[in-house]
């Protein structure tokens, strides 16, 4: 039998790490590193620098996926995001296969949560399904909305309300119904800048826990164009972003 665990890791600073993912990552044989595209040289890097500061002198050995990219200008998202979870099934499967042994341990490093806008879950789960020589468990980590609320101080919910959690390109469709806060997360495109105008208040962070970590907040009117202007200088420094905000009706009381 093999054990595959799922360890969130954090979205950012390495001291996010929780002591269970470490007692996870210390029984591990074998870890599996998934990343993609510009970013995947600093996060792994951050992946090993976690295994060399807590792990106590155990050194499981690396194995790297070649994750497939989601064909980015697709004019039916949800198929090809299927597509994209086809393939990455078929490298998670080839990992489990030639990387480890029977009776041996192996970890991803699951960027903040599994729960939380990732598919390793599903993929695992899907693998599990059809196959009987696996088994598998998932270790929560600190998401990236959980850093960009600490990091601005402030609670995610205002009192007694609800919060949706949601996509740029879902809130280019519109403001959710029945919410005063939303919590925004894969905006490629500035969706906030919509919204200018709506009475809202923008706690934005780019690098969340990170050396680069950027955070703007103040009413959206007010700020906007110094996000939208520090986004793309950013970008272009780095070659890669990762960013989120809430936003909040102004005038609701937090709690
Ligand atoms: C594919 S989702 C993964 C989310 C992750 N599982 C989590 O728990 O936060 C990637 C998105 O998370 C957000 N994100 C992840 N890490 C971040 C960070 N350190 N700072 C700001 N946003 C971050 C960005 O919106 C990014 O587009």
């Amino acid at each position: 039998m093999k054990t595959l665990l799922l360890v969130g890791i954090g979205a950012g600073d390495p001291d996010y790490i929780t002591y269970q993912a470490i007692k996870a990552l210390r029984r591990s044989d074998v870890i599996f590193l998934m990343d993609k595209g510009a970013a995947k040289h600093k996060l792994n890097a951050l992946r090993r620098e976690i295994c060399a500061r807590f792990l106590d002198g155990h050194t499981p050995r690396f194995a790297e996926g070649q994750q497939p990219e989601r064909e980015r200008e697709a004019a039916d998202y949800r198929a090809s995001v299927d597509e994209l979870n086809r393939d990455k099934q078929a490298v998670f499967e080839q990992l489990i296969d030639e990387q480890m042994a029977d009776g041996e341990t192996a970890a991803f490093m699951v960027w903040g949560d599994p729960s939380l806008y990732d598919s390793s879950i599903r993929i695992i789960e899907a693998i599990a399904a059809r196959r009987s020589d696996f088994v598998y468990d998932v270790i929560p980590g600190i998401t990236s909305l959980q850093a960009l609320t600490a990091r601005h101080r402030i609670p995610l919910n205002s009192i007694g309300r609800s919060v949706e959690i949601t996509t740029g390109r879902l809130l280019a469709e519109g403001w959710p119904q029945g919410v005063d806060s939303a919590a925004v997360m894969l905006d490629a495109k500035d969706t906030y800048r919509h919204f200018v105008g709506h009475g809202l208040y923008i706690y934005w962070g780019a690098y969340v826990g990170t050396a680069d970590e950027i955070l703007i907040a103040g009413p959206l009117d007010e700020v906007a164009e110094r996000i939208a202007t520090t986004r793309a200088e950013a970008r272009e420094r780095n070659g890669w972003i990762m960013d989120s905000y809430l936003l909040r009706k102004e005038g609701v009381a937090e709690a």
